[in-house]
């Protein structure tokens, strides 16, 4: 029982990347080249939407979404509380106003009757987020964004592979956001890619992440004060092949969390909230919620010592001191607090077998006896 079942275990088909590698070496084109272009179809055909443009990681493509709604100071924008701050933090970078929004009371996802009481005359948009790949519930989230004329940006994450009511995640209006960080369903490295069918939107992005430059004459005219937030041939390369596997990677992961699903389902003081059907989730993590009297930490240094890597679930960034420079303080979106407090992510790898789940369930049996 020493191997050890780590929390983070990339899909990434290293036997065909060393002919792209080197084709693209070759081609002298390193960057903004055939790859990209390829990677960007694959992405886009697959959340069945006209544009998708590459960046540097989820982060960058968030505040190229906010940069190219013309959100930014003075403007607030509503965002789930329980995520990686990353979301958050994209809207204090495009000098806006993160406001925050607490999880329903029965799983992970945004609290749509939350967001609706925190709209204000400066309210621009609402950025929803897909915690662990669990669609959040965007059809409620888009009526809303639509009776009081907001934006909807989807951090979609974590949720390549993932759908709401049929759609992709990320493939819903206005914007939808994916990571390729290797935790991800799919990996880059660090990577993201920003995905919209709004024409206006993706000339605006793509201008915006080449250091706001457009081509002309043989060179290049500067129309905004742009970033670099490009993705490189290299970066495309490794996401492409991982593309052509895409539905196979999620369909696994599906089929370990069913099994997990069915091993926990005895065990007293664990809970697994799905948002949606099993088969709309993509798993990108497995978290189970404990219950509050459970000594998290206790659990997690358990399944260390049986040589089995664990962690919390994701942050409640009210909770955090940089949310509270804006005024909140620890407990305030008390549901969000809960599942910072609470949640534990369980290790869900490639081609898991039932050996390596079995032995998972029993450590957590063992740490809740
Ligand atoms: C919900 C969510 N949004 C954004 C990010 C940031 O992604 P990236 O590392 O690609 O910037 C993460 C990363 O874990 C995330 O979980």
């Amino acid at each position: 029982m020493t191997d050890w079942l780590p929390l983070i275990c990339p899909s990434v088909a290293y036997d065909d990347l060393a002919g792209d590698f080197r084709a693209i070496a070759d081609s002298g084109r390193l960057t903004q080249g055939p790859y990209l272009r390829r990677f960007e179809e694959s992405v886009g055909a697959f959340a069945g939407v006209r544009f998708a443009c590459a960046t540097t990681s989820a982060t960058t493509a968030l505040h190229l979404a906010l940069a190219a709604c013309g959100i930014g100071a003075g403007d607030e924008v509503l965002v789930s509380d329980f995520t990686f701050p990353a979301t958050g933090n994209a809207i204090a970078q495009a000098g806006a106003t993160p406001v925050l929004v607490d999880s329903c009371p029965d799983g992970f996802v945004m609290d749509v009757d939350d967001a609706a009481t925190k709209i204000t005359e400066r309210t621009k948009a609402i950025m929803v987020v897909d915690p662990f790949g669990q669609p959040a519930d965007l059809g409620r989230v888009l009526d809303l964004a639509r009776a009081h004329d907001l934006r909807v940006i989807e951090d979609a994450a974590c949720a390549l592979g993932s759908y709401r009511d049929g759609r992709p995640c990320g493939g819903w209006p206005d914007i939808g956001v994916y990571s390729f960080h290797p935790r991800k369903i799919i990996t880059t490295g660090e990577g993201g890619m920003l995905t919209t069918d709004d024409e206006v939107i993706a000339r605006r992005v793509e201008i915006l992440r080449n250091h706001g430059s457009v081509a002309k004459d043989g060179g290049r005219r500067f129309e905004e004060f742009g970033f670099n937030y490009r993705m490189n041939e290299f970066q495309a390369a490794m996401g492409l092949r991982q593309m052509a596997r895409l539905e196979a990677i999620v369909a696994d992961r599906r089929r370990t969390a069913r099994r997990y699903i069915d091993l926990l389902a005895p065990l007293d003081g664990v809970a697994v909230p799905l948002s949606a059907p099993l088969t709309d989730c993509n798993f990108q993590s497995f978290v189970v919620v404990l219950d509050g009297q459970v000594d998290r930490a206790a659990v997690i240094e358990h399944l260390k010592a049986r040589s089995i890597e664990s962690t919390l679930g994701t942050y409640a960034m009210h909770a955090h001191p940089a949310y509270g420079r804006l005024g909140y303080r620890p407990g305030q979106l008390a549901r969000s607090f809960f599942l910072q407090d609470n949640t534990l992510t369980l290790p869900l790898l490639p081609a898991m077998d039932e050996f390596q789940m079995q032995r998972v369930v029993d450590g957590l049996k063992e740490a809740l006896a």
